[in-house]
This record gives structure tokens, C-alpha cells and sequence, in this order.
């Protein structure tokens, strides 16, 4: 079984002879694709990944983790934006939500940081830690990001304290470019063991690279497996594959006919909070993806049925302007059957001997079917299971939709300039050396 899609709710929205150009359009971008011929054709490192990892660069991987997790509790993984919502969206999807505890088997705890830079949460961190045998994962590829530098400092200087330079230096691995930026410097200077993002994959590309497999493989979960799904996903997605059997060209297809035609907002939904992370890391590749040029689709996400006592409402009778994409997973991880009671006093035993995952379902069913009629268009993303495999081929999938669907914008899906705005002004604000002249602009701006 694969992931599955269904774009038929999009029909009574988009006329079926419009949609077809979109077939001729999309083989042409697939090409451009793999013949690094498009836009922003220097970062297309990630779309043969899957098939170009090797067992030995697996093995690697799980060997250190395997030695590291032998004297820890807790693995603190410091990174932000691409350099950290993989792995958590992964890690969140994967683990027990409440006991780290997998098949029997414990594996420290992976927490995060550098993701933010708020003084409650390092300050919390810190506490934390210091009763907790622990070690640092940090990941930035330019090796000069301020909140997970900061985090990274904090946390070394912890680290330094509580166990000596020499053994917190063994519990340090740096994940960054192979010759750029701060902190291969500070690799070089402390002989931290480290492994290298390569130049040709942007951030919000990278689950395969070391960014992703490490802390993954780190929590306990098989980056084996998910590396084959992101593999028969690649397959399923390259230039020959005809258009309707192309998942990432459909999608692609079915979101731009849906924005040509009015809706400017894609909201991703689920059925399960495991995936509010992946959620996360959707919202992060499609946003800064396409949100440039004054284009793009606005990603959100919600998480049902929670979410339907909150924004059940707007998305039923708001602004029509969005549309929906539901990932659907087909089989729960567990079974739990709702009991019957003698007095039935809460009129429950309607659903007696009936699995939660029914009423899941037709919760689910309902909604899709009210959300249409309420004139919100449908996408639907079937899942068999979720495990590392499917996984796996659920983010390759989206990424290489997101590429496709960022050529059919016509912008490049593998930059974000727009990002740096906020880092100039924080930083004349913060009076760095090298922002003199803006300094000067910002305070007079601010003060006037
Ligand atoms: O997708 C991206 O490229 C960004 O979100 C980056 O991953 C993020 O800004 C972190 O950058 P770095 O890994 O250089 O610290």
C-alpha cells in the first residue's frame, strides 16, 4: 500500500477541462526539476536523497547514536526552521504521547531549544537539566542563526560547568555546512564530532540529510525506514511517471487550479495531535516556499475535532477564500473500545463496543462532507499507517509537490529572502557590530 490522494471534492470548484492543462504544465516543471533547469536549480540536492543514501552513512548514524545514548537521558537538540521541524514533526508523529518508552525499549528523551529565544524557556531548560545526564545536538547549516547560537551557547557553557570542557566536548555533535559559518569553526577549534549538510539542500529540504536522521535515529526510530519510504515516494514521483499516477503532481496541480480560482488559503488538517508538529513543518515548506512576489497560498493547519470547537466555525461559514487538505491516517497505532454501562446515564451506549477510531472516522466523514457543502473545497491525503515508511514517503511527497507547485507559481521554491528583514532591524536594533549606518536609522525611526 502507498499513500493515496483523492482530489474529487475539488471538482465541484474547478472546471475538469482547466485542470487538464495542468498535466502537460507539470511534466514540463518535473523535468526542469531533475534537469536542474529551473529556478533556484542549485538547491535541488534533496530530490534524489533518498536513493543516494548509503548503508554506511546509516550506519554512522546510528553508531553514534547508539554510543551517546548509552550516557544520557536527555538529548537536547538545538536548531530553528529547517533545522528543526523535521525532526520534531517526526519524533512528535512517532512517539508515545506520553511515556518515552517505544516497544520496551528506552530511549532518552529528545527535547528541543534554540527555536525561540525566550528567556522563560532556555531559563526552564536550564533548571531542568541540571539534575538530568544529558547532551547537545546542535544543527544550523549557516552556523550563524542568533536563537539557536545563543541556545547553543547557554547550553555549552551548562554543559562545560557540569561535566568539565574535555567530557562535555565528547557530548557535543554539530550538524552544519562543510567549510562555512561560526559553528564549523567552533568545530574545528573544540574537535567536536559533527556531520555535514550539504550546500545543495535548503533547510526545509533536509529531513534526509543528517539534519533529520540524527536526532530521529537519536529518539529511537528507524531512519532505515524512513529513508526506503522517502525512496518509493521519489519513484513514484520522477519525470516518466504518468500524471494521474504522480501523487506530488496532482497535488500540485489540484492547489494552483484551486488559486487561480479564488481561495489564497490551504488549511491542513488531521485527525490525530500526533501530527500537529508535521503540521508545523508543512506550514514552514509551503510558506516560505511560495510566499514571495506577493504570491502564494497562506498555509494553516488545524487539528480536529479540537479545532472544530474553535475554528469548526469559521471554516464552515467565513470568508470563502480557503481550502482543505486532510491527512487521513487508515490505521491507529492502538485499539480502544468505548465500554457499556448498565445505567447508560451519559447516553453513551449507542456507541458501546465501538472503536474510538469509528467515531474518529465519521467525525471525520461528517466534517469533510459539511466543509464541502459549506463550499470549502477538499483534498484528501490517505495514509496507511503511521510509522517511519509512510512517513517517509509523506514528506518527500509534499516536498516535491512544493517544488512543483512553486515552479507553477512561477517563484523560487528554494529561497527566502524575505526572512532576512526582521534579522536587520533586530540586529540594528541590538546595535551589532557592521550595523551602524541601519542603527542609526531604526533608533531615529522608533524615537520619532
Ligand atoms: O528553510 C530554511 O532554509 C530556514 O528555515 C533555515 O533552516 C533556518 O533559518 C535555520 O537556518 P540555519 O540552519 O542556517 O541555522
Amino acid at each position: 500500500m502507498n499513500l493515496e490522494l483523492n482530489i474529487e471534492n475539488v471538482f465541484p470548484f474547478v472546471h475538469k477541462e482547466s485542470f487538464s492543462d495542468y498535466e502537460e504544465l507539470t511534466r514540463y516543471h518535473i523535468r526542469q526539476l531533475h534537469q536542474r533547469t529551473g529556478k533556484g536549480a542549485n538547491f535541488l540536492g534533496w530530490i534524489d536523497l533518498p536513493s543516494g543514501i548509503t548503508e554506511g552513512y546509516l550506519s554512522e548514524i546510528e553508531d553514534l547514536a547508539k554510543e551517546m545514548n548509552e550516557k544520557i537521558e536527555v538529548m537536547v537538540v538545538v536548531g530553528i526552521g529547517g533545522s528543526y521541524l523535521g525532526a520534531k514533526a517526526v519524533i512528535d508523529a512517532l512517539s508515545h504521547s506520553f511515556d518515552m518508552c517505544i516497544n520496551g525499549r528506552s530511549f532518552p528523551k529528545v527535547i528541543f531549544a534554540g527555536q525561540n529565544i525566550s528567556e522563560d524557556y532556555i531559563g526552564e531548560l536550564v533548571d531542568f537539566l541540571d539534575s538530568k545526564s544529558y547532551a547537545i545536538t546542535v544543527i544550523s547549516k549557516s552556523g550563524t542563526t542568533t536563537e539557536p547560537a545563543i541556545a547553543f551557547r547557554i547550553l555549552r557553557n551548562h554543559l562545560e560547568k557540569k561535566y568539565g570542557t574535555a567530557e562535555a566536548g565528547k557530548r557535543i555533535i554539530a550538524i552544519t555546512s562543510a567549510s562555512r559559518g561560526a559553528l564549523r569553526n567552533l568545530v574545528n577549534e573544540k574537535g567536536y564530532r559533527s556531520f555535514v549538510i550539504p550546500d545543495e539542500v535548503g533547510g526545509r529540504y533536509s529531513l534526509l540529510t543528517p539534519v533529520g536522521l540524527v536526532p530521529i535515529c537519536q529518539a529511537g526510530f528507524d531512519i532505515r525506514q524512513i529513508v526506503e519510504g522517502a525512496m518509493s515516494m521519489e519513484e513514484m514521483t520522477r519525470p516518466g511517471t504518468p500524471f494521474r499516477d504522480n501523487p506530488s503532481a496532482v497535488y500540485a496541480a489540484a492547489r494552483n487550479a484551486l488559486y487561480r480560482q479564488s481561495p489564497k488559503t490551504e488549511i491542513l488538517a488531521s485527525y490525530n495531535p500526533k501530527l500537529i508538529y508535521l503540521a508545523e513543518w508543512w506550514k514552514q515548506l509551503y510558506g516560505e516556499s511560495e510566499g514571495k512576489e506577493k504570491k502564494g497560498i497562506f498555509p494553516a493547519s488545524v487539528t480536529f475535532t479540537a479545532d472544530l470547537h474553535s475554528m469548526g466555525q469559521y471554516i464552515q461559514e467565513g470568508q470563502r477564500n480557503l481550502f482543505e487538505t486532510v491527512i487521513s491516517i487508515l490505521k491507529p497505532r492502538r485499539e480502544v473500545v468505548i465500554p457499556l454501562e448498565e445505567d447508560d446515564a451519559d447516553e453513551l451506549n449507542y456507541l458501546a463496543g465501538r472503536r474510538i477510531e469509528e467515531v474518529n472516522h465519521m467525525a471525520e466523514l461528517g466534517t469533510m462532507l459539511a466543509h464541502i457543502d459549506g463550499g470549502v473545497p477538499n483534498i484528501l491525503i490517505k495514509l496507511p499507517e503511521l510509522n517511519e515508511y509512510y512517513l517517509g514517503q509523506l514528506m518527500y511527497f509534499f516536498q516535491k509537490a512544493c517544488a512543483i507547485s512553486g515552479y507553477l507559481m512561477n517563484v523560487n521554491p528554494f529561497d527566502q529572502p524575505g526572512v532576512e528583514t526582521y534579522k536587520n532591524n533586530m540586529f540594528a536594533l541590538l546595535k551589532k557590530p557592521g550595523f551602524e549606518e541601519e542603527t542609526e536609522l531604526i533608533y531615529k525611526r522608533i524615537n520619532t
